[in-house]
């Protein structure tokens, strides 16, 4: 896809779930919320639902919630402009209610087709409800800062997930505020693992179809994959060192 056509698709999607009424939370939305962000991006993060700012903006991630996630993306050197925010559900729930299974089940072809798209690298789940979209059985204080890899089902072909705790969850506990920094400090580096897997997929994807000699079958061998030179770092130290190496772009 060139970056126009997921531009163009994109919106096609945005455009459904304005007028989406799948299931009742559309009967209480103001706006719903289809998700922002740069299509061309390697990098999603998915939320669980949009609150009463972002019912009333039609975006994701504008309340107290959103200023913690930009402050976060901060300290990796990132802005939220730099990734594509979504949501497991585009429709505020009543009170800020958690999502029940059907609403959930009802939204999923959307986020689906979002990644379908975008085609990530790292889709960053924020909070249980979309951590349960990508590591069914999982849970959240076990997992959180935690790899691993997507089922091509959830329409991220070839990704991995990370899971963090949702934001507004982070802002009433320091102790879980500053975990959560942590677990940010390593998306840089689950980046950089996702495109080094992607990188011998697509170096082994030929080997398939194009091997018909054992000469062949030698020049198509995986590229060896850089060597884990950061391995003897402590996690902190790897996670600035590869984000000072990183550009999203
Ligand atoms: N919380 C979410 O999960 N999503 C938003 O968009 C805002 C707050």
């Amino acid at each position: 896809m060139t970056p126009n056509e997921r531009r163009v698709a994109l919106a096609q999607i945005a455009a459904e779930v304005s007028t989406c009424t799948a299931c009742r939370l559309h009967e209480g939305r103001t706006r719903a919320v289809p998700g922002e962000g740069d299509s061309d991006t390697e990098v999603v993060f998915v939320g669980e639902g949009p609150g009463f700012n972002e019912d009333r903006e039609g975006r994701p991630f504008i309340g107290r919630a959103g200023g913690l996630l930009e402050r976060m993306l901060g300290s990796i050197g990132w802005q939220r402009e730099d990734v594509f925010i979504a949501n497991v559900v585009k429709c505020r729930p009543p009170d800020n209610r958690d999502p029940e299974q059907d609403e959930i089940d009802a939204c999923a072809p959307f986020l689906r087709r979002q990644l379908e798209v975008l085609d990530p690298a790292v889709v960053v789940t924020l909070g249980r409800f979309s951590m349960a979209a990508f590591r069914p059985g999982a849970r959240i204080g076990a997992v959180h800062g935690t790899t691993a890899p997507v089922d091509p089902a959830s329409g991220a072909a070839d990704a991995l997930t990370f899971s963090m705790y949702h934001p507004a969850y982070a802002l009433r506990s320091p102790a879980v505020e500053r975990e959560s920094y942590e677990d940010m400090a390593k998306v840089p580096v689950v980046l950089l693992r996702s495109r080094e897997r992607r990188a011998v997929a697509g170096a082994a994807a030929p080997m398939i179809t194009m091997t018909t000699t054992p000469a062949a079958a030698a020049l198509a061998a995986p590229a060896p994959v850089a060597a884990p030179v950061i391995a003897s770092m402590s996690a902190a130290d790897q996670a600035a060192d590869d984000a000072s190496q990183l550009t999203l772009f």
